[in-house]
């Protein structure tokens, strides 16, 4: 009996920390993110010198967002800036960012 209880509440912490992970913490992310908004937060998506496109993230999906930094994390979409970003994040770093990024104003 003490057992089955034991089962119920370990199963039930599983599926509580499965939605969090999920999820991602806005607010985490919001700081975590702090470094990127050095080339994601310009005006026209253009940065100052030397003078190239980068791409909106504020508004975009999490999934998006999630799967392409493991993308340039793994190499498995070359650039060699993103890259040296994406590698410096954990997973949970990754879900962190990309909550908060979904949530972000379009202009960020
Ligand atoms: C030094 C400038 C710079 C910094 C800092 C930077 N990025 Fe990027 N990012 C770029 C550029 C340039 C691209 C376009 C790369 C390409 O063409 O694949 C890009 C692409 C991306 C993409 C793909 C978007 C799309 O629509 O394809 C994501 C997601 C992204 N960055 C997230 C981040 C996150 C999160 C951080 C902070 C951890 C970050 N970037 C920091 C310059 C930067």
């Amino acid at each position: 009996m003490l057992t089955a209880r034991r089962a119920v509440l370990a199963a039930l912490a599983l599926a509580f920390a499965a939605s969090a992970h999920a999820a991602g913490d806005v607010e985490a992310g919001r700081i975590k993110a702090n470094t990127c908004m050095g080339c994601h937060g310009i005006p026209n998506y253009n940065n100052a010198y030397p003078t190239y496109r980068v791409p909106r993230l504020g508004g975009q999906h999490p999934e998006y967002i999630v799967a392409a930094l493991k993308e340039y994390r793994e190499g498995k979409r070359p650039h060699p800036t993103m890259h040296a970003q994406a590698t410096a994040l954990s997973d949970q770093d990754v879900d962190d960012i990309a909550a908060y990024l979904a949530k972000a104003p379009a202009h960020k």
